[in-house]
């Protein structure tokens, strides 16, 4: 039945996003899944709930809540930049899992200057207390900033990754996940659906 009315024919079309579509009296409408990109601003945390601090989950407006959204992979307290929220389990899983090399482009700025000995190790794989990691992108781009890729997010990875050269990262900020970027009009705090076409871009590397 569409909408309480027995459809006999197979051509009729209806949209389950406006109709009650059920089978012997069970709803069988396939529910939307909603992907949203936040610019995370600093002082949030990447979880649903957090006793001491505020959850990016509070920056997801009212129309979304209430359907299980949950922050796909982690950015700690003080990281700013792009981060997905979706009620998709899977999806949020592809976009995480280290075998589908799903990159993250940072943003970075350090206390001390950048160096070419860090570049390189960081192509060789930095060796961290839990194994050496996969090969990182590391591009200078002035004295104490660089763009740094990823294809695994372990924790706290890129601040342990320059501290093994005495570096400390002040500012740490996610341009990217795989080839969808934030975007500039995005303000820090807000949040909004991606576009199909956004959509597309991230689950092709998935
Ligand atoms: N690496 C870090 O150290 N922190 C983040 O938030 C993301 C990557």
């Amino acid at each position: 039945m569409v909408d309480g009315e027995v459809i006999k024919s197979s051509s009729v079309k209806a949209d389950p996003e406006k109709s009650r579509i059920t089978v012997d009296g069970v709803d069988i409408s396939i529910k939307k899944n909603v992907y949203l990109m936040l610019n995370k601003p600093k002082g949030y945390v990447s979880a649903t709930e957090d006793k001491e601090h505020q959850t990016v989950l509070e920056l997801v407006p009212e129309e979304y809540q209430g359907r299980g959204m949950f922050p796909a992979g982690r950015l700690d307290r003080d990281t700013t930049g792009l981060m997905i929220i979706t009620d998709d389990g899977v999806m949020a899983h592809n976009i995480l899992a280290p075998k589908k090399h799903v990159q993250k482009i940072y943003h970075v700025e350090l206390d001390i200057p950048v160096t070419q000995q860090m570049a390189d190790g960081f192509k060789a794989g930095v060796e961290l207390n839990d194994g050496v990691c996969k090969e990182a992108g590391l591009e200078i781009t002035g004295e104490k900033t660089a763009t740094v890729t990823l294809k695994e997010g372990r924790y706290h990875q890129i601040k342990r990754m320059f501290g093994c050269y005495g570096a400390k990262v002040v500012e740490l900020h996610r341009l990217a996940m795989g080839d969808l970027y934030l975007p500039d009009d995005l303000e820090p705090g807000t949040c909004r659906e991606l576009t199909e076409a956004e959509l597309k871009l991230l689950q092709q590397q998935i």
